[in-house]
């Protein structure tokens, strides 16, 4: 950092400079700024700024001509700030007084005029309801690819039976397709949810002022159409201290990165030499600097350890807004850091989740050779008995004696013979068979949304269509 004279800056001069004497102490420009930050908001800024320029020559504050000005001026810095070509300079605060100062030096001092009527302050949460919606739509379209590598490896596994567990304890048997098309369905959700949050962030705060409007004709509903919002903040008050829609843009992250990360933390489990249910393939694997033998399943372990970050940026945005006073305060700058988090994160993982999905295998059969083990259809067994008139908990409680028997002995369901079988029940008859083995009782499942064959065909034609709509 250059020597300077008590801690003050040859920073160059700001908007508001006049009202304050001496130049602002150099801790204090590197504590406010917020240019690193936002300097992402450029485009959606200038987009702003032309449409609130437009909005003026319209109602006759700026002429047509100063309009074209200050509009190619604005263009310009676009694309020199695209290209890498523009120089940010942090003293300048903020991308908003950054690009002012900009078109300033570009187009003299016409540029003045830009800023009639307006706020940073409803200038930041236009800038920022416009992020929202492309960053809305990125995560949207990344879920959407996400879905489709699920769909796409549920078709390989319609008829490939897994054991289901609750408690993670084997519980009934269920087709690899049922598994992985539940996060399909966790995930639309998810596509809903950031659409909803969308329509509630499409109104635009522009006109608002620092608080309270304007004495200036401004025309509201002209830019707010300019901007492609559907409505505008009818109030000037809440139109600038509303940041709801970081909060529910960052909570909508947070529910991604938790579908995300129980994913990761199956594959985790499947992935294991216990388990030994998947392969993820080597290109999404890492290994031990120490231990040769290791394939170590760090990409999904990472996408359950960033969900940390996600949750961290909800916190933090919540925490931002608790109690503040009424219209804006400086605060607000943080909610940036965090949406910005929140957004960069899922995007990534989300990325990460699809890969995987997309290169790794289900060892069907490893998990057929052990599909015997823990009394998956114990459950159907149950059911058959009821199916010959024994009322439900009853059958459940000669299945539990049955099964006991049987791991006594180790033996599993299926091995006993009918003789055995009618000590427990003489309700029980030579048909019970084809209701013992997993494969038969996830071919036996009815209901709409089971976990058989059946239902996985169904659901996989479903999405398919659903998802080639969008
Ligand atoms: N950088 C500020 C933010 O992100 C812009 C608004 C500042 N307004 C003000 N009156 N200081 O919130």
């Amino acid at each position: 950092m250059a020597k300077q004279k008590s801690g003050s800056t040859n920073s160059p001069p700001k908007s508001w400079e006049k009202r304050l004497n001496g130049t602002p102490n150099r801790l204090m420009v590197d504590f406010v700024e917020s240019l690193n930050i936002d300097k992402r908001l450029y485009k959606y800024d200038i987009a702003g700024s032309i449409a609130h320029a437009q909005m003026l020559t319209k109602r006759k504050m700026l002429t047509k001509s100063e309009f074209s000005k200050i509009k190619r001026g604005l263009l310009k810095i676009e694309r020199e700030i695209a290209d890498g070509r523009f120089k940010f300079d942090a003293t300048y605060e903020d991308i908003h007084m950054a690009i002012e100062a900009a078109l300033v030096k570009k187009i003299g001092s016409t540029a003045k005029k830009l800023h009639t009527g307006r706020s940073r302050n409803d200038q930041v949460a236009t800038d920022l309801r416009l992020w929202l919606r492309d960053a809305a739509d990125v995560l949207k379209s990344k879920i959407d690819v996400l879905q489709k590598a699920l769909v796409t490896q549920a078709a390989k596994y319609t008829n490939d039976v897994m054991p289901a567990y609750t408690h993670l304890q084997r519980a009934q048997p269920i087709v690899v397709a049922s598994y992985l098309l539940s996060f399909v369905e966790q995930l639309e959700r998810d596509f809903i949810r950031l659409g909803n949050c969308q329509c509630l962030a499409d109104i635009s705060p522009l006109g608002a002022g620092a608080i309270a409007g304007s004495t200036l004709p401004l025309d509201r509903k002209f830019t707010a159409k300019e901007l492609g919002f559907s409505d505008i903040a009818y109030n000037s008050i809440d139109a600038v201290g509303d940041r709801d829609f970081c909060a529910e843009f960052i909570f909508d992250c947070a529910l991604i990165a938790v579908h995300l990360s129980r994913l990761a933390e199956d594959l985790i489990i499947f992935n294991s030499n216990e388990f030994g249910f998947v392969r993820i393939a080597d290109s999404f694997c890492t290994s031990s600097s120490m231990m040769p033998q290791k394939r170590n399943a760090d990409a999904v372990e990472l996408i359950r350890g960033k969900t940390g970050r996600v949750f961290g940026a909800l916190m933090a945005m919540l925490t931002v807004l608790k109690g503040l006073p009424t219209g804006y305060n400086r605060d607000l700058q943080e909610d940036k850091t965090h949406i910005f988090t929140a957004a960069d994160t899922t995007s990534q993982c989300l990325d990460m989740a699809a890969a995987v999905v997309a290169h790794t295998t289900f060892d069907t059969k490893r998990i057929a050779a052990g599909i015997d083990a823990g009394f998956l259809d114990a459950t159907s067994l149950a059911e058959y008995l009821v199916g010959k008139g024994i009322p439900f908990r009853e059958a459940h409680g000669i299945v539990g004696r049955l099964v006991a028997q049987c791991e006594k002995q180790n033996q599993k369901l299926s091995d006993l013979n009918l003789t055995a079988f009618q000590k427990y029940s003489p309700a029980i008859k030579k048909d019970v068979y084809r209701f013992l083995g997993a494969s038969n009782v996830a071919a036996k499942y009815v209901t709409e949304g089971a976990a058989g064959p059946k239902q996985a065909t169904l659901q996989i034609a479903y999405w398919k269509k659903q998802l080639s709509k969008r």
